[in-house]
């Protein structure tokens, strides 16, 4: 059965992750996709498409939120491989449909977002003992008492498309307090540079501002996390990328926006 508009009750950061379950659901549809979702698929057919977000959601938009979402994948699967019991925590989750993907039996996994959108996936999708949903702000620190106890090098948080709504000072406290719990664990997540000005003015009108843009990787590395990789999302699958793969050689594309794994530092 699908959601009504009036279940949905999304406005402004939460509305977003409408778009980025579509893109995964319509990777599921390509023959050639990255990954299969089905999911992604059955959770986008239930909620109402919201007319406004139709300017957001192009080929190349389509692909590059799949894009990064295969990346993650990789990244967690080799997380996972090498841990003996790991633990993935997904800060702002949206209805990621990720450890259905990479589910095995000695995974534990929680899916945090904010309490509107945790009561849609409620809806849609069923915890387990290795399963649990969190509904509550990443910024209000009592989540960190929730996770199931594991040594710091077993767990991996993973912020696909958070950060950036943050203000600056408060992705600052939040590394700050995740190294304080969770010293030495994996940290993933994704950063846009001062040229993707023009997707934030749209963003902005849509009612989820942006508000940390990254002037250069020192100023993450400064705040307590150690790099292992970073990659420019426009040099992921040169192939699905159309004239943007073209346009990579200008460094101020190729930085606008990257996906990161990081340590935090003891
Ligand atoms: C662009 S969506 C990304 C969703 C998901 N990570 C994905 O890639 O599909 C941004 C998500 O961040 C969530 N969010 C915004 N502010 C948050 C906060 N303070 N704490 C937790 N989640 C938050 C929104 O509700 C939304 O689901």
């Amino acid at each position: 059965m699908s959601l009504s508009q009036s279940q949905l009750q999304l406005a402004g950061v939460p509305r977003t992750m409408i778009l980025t379950t579509r893109a995964r659901a319509d990777e599921d549809r390509r023959s050639n996709g990255l990954f299969r979702d089905r999911h992604a698929r059955e959770w986008s057919n239930r909620l109402p498409w919201d007319e406004d977000l139709a300017s957001f959601y192009g080929k190349s938009e389509q692909a590059g939120w799949a894009i990064r979402a295969d990346h993650y994948d990789r990244a967690a699967q080799r997380h996972i491989a090498m841990s003996q019991h790991p633990l993935v925590v997904e800060l702002g989750a949206g209805l990621s449909s990720r450890y259905h993907r990479l589910q095995q039996d000695n995974l534990s996994w929680i899916n945090l977002d904010l309490p509107e959108v945790n009561a849609i996936r409620t809806q849609l999708d069923r915890e387990t003992a290795n399963y649990q949903f969190i509904g509550a702000s990443a910024l209000e620190w009592e989540w960190m008492d929730l996770l199931p106890p594991r040594p710091p090098e077993e767990i991996m948080f993973i912020a696909e498309g958070l950060l950036m709504y943050f203000e600056p000072e408060m992705v600052v406290e939040l590394i700050a307090r995740m190294r304080e719990r969770f010293p030495g664990s994996t940290f993933m997540f994704d950063i846009v540079s001062v040229s993707y000005r023009r997707g934030a003015k749209k963003l902005a009108a849509l009612g989820a501002p942006l508000h940390w843009f990254v002037k250069d990787l020192d100023e993450v590395t400064r705040m307590g996390v150690e790099l292992v990789e970073a990659h420019s999302l426009f040099q992921l699958h040169p192939e699905r990328w159309g004239m943007w793969r073209l346009l990579t050689w200008l460094p101020f594309v190729r930085t606008m926006t990257s996906i990161l794994e990081t340590k935090l530092k003891p």
